[in-house]
């Protein structure tokens, strides 16, 4: 049948219809009001041509799901702020060299449409190092491919990966700068450069012209604490804006940044609302008057202020940061990253949210009504049965790739039959043992050789306890240097699983290169039952956990074993989902990860601070969710239920200073 050629009433309709879209897209493009560009003089910051304060909330969308970047962005709005700033993590857009990922969780473009709808400006702060308390402080773990990289410098290995990089990134924010009409009005340079150990007098310079030559015409400055500048040897960007970050003693720290630049505004770019938390001790909370205090402080000298955080949101999966230079030792940051600020993790309104709204007014600032969010509160779900659905580690060695290398290496450069390296989470080694006789096995060589947290085991039964070590110099207080096995086998296979507990993301002394994880090369045996490697090499198992292999593991679940492995439990919801917190401590469950739909909510790990997990509702659908806790150790006895509370669990406060 030839096609009917179009009535004339159709096509009528047609252009009627036409027209409709197309007014709705003018309307629509209309209500994105037009940004005007950020200038300066002495004492005043211009957006067009009026004088204006930036006052701005960091928020990270990495650290939220999409579904509610709206919400936490009006938020922002709310607390009478104009403006949104953020990081953005390299490691999470490019996981592998040129694989990039730019959509879903961490479509940055559309989060910057939403502060654009919202009539948000947007400060970008692109790093490409940016500490943040995240993993590596951003940087990808497969950058220590070549054992002479030389992170945040010059090298020409880390140059040309930025480069490639940026030339993914720029060109999809580009357009969103306000000379194009966008909200973007300036561009950080790197991150708190001026205290970094291994500086290289150069590199602010070639960053700053990679990002003027992908097209970033906004201003570019850099952020720093104010001590930078006190010091002859920190490396400073000339020609850039420069703003300040601290969290007390705001007299001081202004007065610095004005008598270093007199020709600009004040500019607080971290005006610390909270601070991170850490495996092993209490949580750090900042009290609200001092908070407050300081605030009123800053804007009685009308300086301009970004809050650090204004919304912390959550470390999920394996992307936490550690340091070695807050105890001495190392210590792993939290999943959650609440950092008691404005609005807690899952979205509410803290005390410091109306302080800031307060302190707004008394200024003589407009603040908005308070934002009702159409979010529900979060809940608890009833307990769930624990019905025999198990996979121990040893099963999933089948599922993941391996290798077999002669002596062992960290995991970043193990090289498996499909695969190069590992970033993130676990790997096993395994290795053939022959003794002269029973007694017993001493492992040494641990401190020079052990990068992560490393559980035992003779013939896959765990013997001895954990060990930690993530530098020579550091070390958790109950670590010892080796481990001493008993053996009454002539011949038995060794094992140590390696977690990264998250590489250190800032390091103002040693610096932040060679950040391998899992063994380095070879340990040492000795002791009396007369123990040598067999020499038929180590076996690497690639346990990064991702999604795949979860998938693989839940649809391949048996009965209860005492072994570390996965536990399966099923969540079925006939309604719309809602936010709620895991509970895998009060569970039962001592040390490891939950995921949910194969998504990874992140770790958990008895000794607190942080005891519940953050499930944001989104993560779940109606019908059967699947959630597993994979635990490090092997269970006395079969789970019983999974618990849930309808209030996070963050830990009591600490009873040290940060
Ligand atoms: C997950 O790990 C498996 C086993 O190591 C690997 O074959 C697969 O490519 C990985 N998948 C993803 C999405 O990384
Ligand atoms: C390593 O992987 C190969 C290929 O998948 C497999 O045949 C072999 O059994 C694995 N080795 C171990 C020790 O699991």
């Amino acid at each position: 049948m030839a096609p009917r050629p179009l009535s004339l009433l159709k096509l009528l309709a047609f252009f009627v219809i036409l027209s409709v879209l197309y007014t709705g897209y003018i309307f629509k493009s209309l209500t994105f009001r037009r940004r005007s560009s950020l200038s300066y003089d002495s004492k005043n910051f211009y957006l067009g041509e009026e004088a204006s304060q930036l006052l701005s909330g960091s928020v990270h969308y990495f650290r939220i799901p999409k579904k509610y970047w709206h919400d936490r962005l009006a938020k922002v709005k709310s607390a009478g702020l104009n403006g949104v700033t953020t990081y953005v993590p390299w490691n999470l857009h490019e996981p592998e060299p040129g694989e990039f990922h730019f959509s879903g969780d961490l479509d940055l473009v559309h989060f910057i449409n939403v502060a654009r709808a919202l009539d948000l400006f947007v400060i970008l702060r692109p790093g490409p190092y940016i500490c943040s308390e995240l993993e590596w402080g951003g940087l990808p773990a497969w950058l220590l491919r070549d054992s002479f990289m030389k992170v945040r410098t010059n090298y020409p290995g880390y140059i040309s990966a930025v480069k490639r990089y940026f030339a993914e990134l720029l060109p999809l924010v580009k357009y969103q700068q306000s000379k194009y009409g966008g909200p973007i009005i300036a561009v950080q340079v790197e991150n708190e450069y001026g205290l970094y150990a291994g500086q290289d007098p150069n590199h602010l310079n070639t960053l700053a012209g990679l990002l003027k030559n992908e097209g970033i015409v906004e201003p570019l400055f850099t952020s720093d604490g104010s001590s930078v500048w006190e010091s002859e040897k920190s490396t400073i960007y000339e020609d850039g804006l420069k703003s300040v970050n601290f969290k007390s003693n705001p007299e001081k720290h202004l007065k610095l940044l004005r008598g270093h630049f007199p020709d600009q505004p004040l500019w607080v770019m971290e005006y610390w609302a909270g601070w991170f938390d850490w495996w092993g001790e209490g949580r750090n909370l900042f009290d609200t008057s001092e908070f407050t205090r300081n605030l009123d402080i800053i804007l009685d000298q009308k300086a301009s202020v970004n809050f650090y955080m204004f919304h912390g949101g959550t470390n999920f999966g394996f992307t936490n940061g550690g340091l070695t230079i807050a105890r001495g030792y190392y210590t792993a940051d939290v999943t959650s990253y609440d950092y008691d600020c404005p609005i807690s993790e899952s979205g509410a309104y803290g005390e410091k949210f109306y302080a800031i709204r307060e302190s707004l007014v008394s200024h003589g600032f407009p603040v908005p009504e308070v934002y009702r969010s159409s979010i529900t509160k979060p809940r608890s779900y009833k307990p769930l049965e624990y019905k025999d659905g198990f996979f121990s580690l040893w099963d999933m060695l089948h599922l993941v790739e391996n290798a077999t290398l002669n002596e062992p290496m960290p995991m970043e450069i193990v090289s498996y039959p499909n695969a190069i390296g590992q970033s993130y989470g676990y790997i096993f080694y395994e290795m053939n043992v022959d003794c002269a006789k029973s007694g017993d096995v001493v492992v040494s060589g641990l401190k020079t050789r052990l990068r992560g947290r490393a559980h035992f085991y003779l013939n896959r039964n765990e013997v001895g306890k954990p060990i930690l070590y993530e530098d020579e110099a550091s070390t958790q207080q109950d670590s010892s240097s080796w481990e001493v096995i008993h053996s009454s086998e002539m011949s038995f296979d060794l094992g140590i699983l390696v977690e990264n507990p998250g590489r250190v993301n800032f390091d103002n002394i040693y610096g932040l290169d060679g950040q391998y994880k899992g063994l380095l090369g070879n340990i040492v045996l000795s002791g009396s039952a007369g123990c040598k490697f067999k020499g038929q090499g180590v076996s690497a198992f690639r346990l990064d956990m991702n999604s795949t292999t979860i998938a693989q593991s839940t649809r391949r679940t048996g009965r209860w074993r005492e072994r570390p492995g996965l536990h399966k439990f099923t969540l079925h919801l006939r309604h719309e989902a809602h936010d709620t917190f895991v509970d895998p401590v009060s569970s039962g469950f001592r040390k490891g990860v939950v995921f949910v739909n194969e998504r990874n909510l992140g770790r958990y790990w008895e000794i607190g601070p942080q005891k519940t997990l953050y499930l944001p509702g989104p993560w779940l659908r109606s019908g059967a969710n699947e959630i597993i806790v994979f635990d490090e150790y092997p269970q006395q006895e079969a789970p019983k239920v999974l618990i849930f509370k309808d209030a996070p669990d963050l830990g009591v406060k600490n009873d040290r200073d940060p």
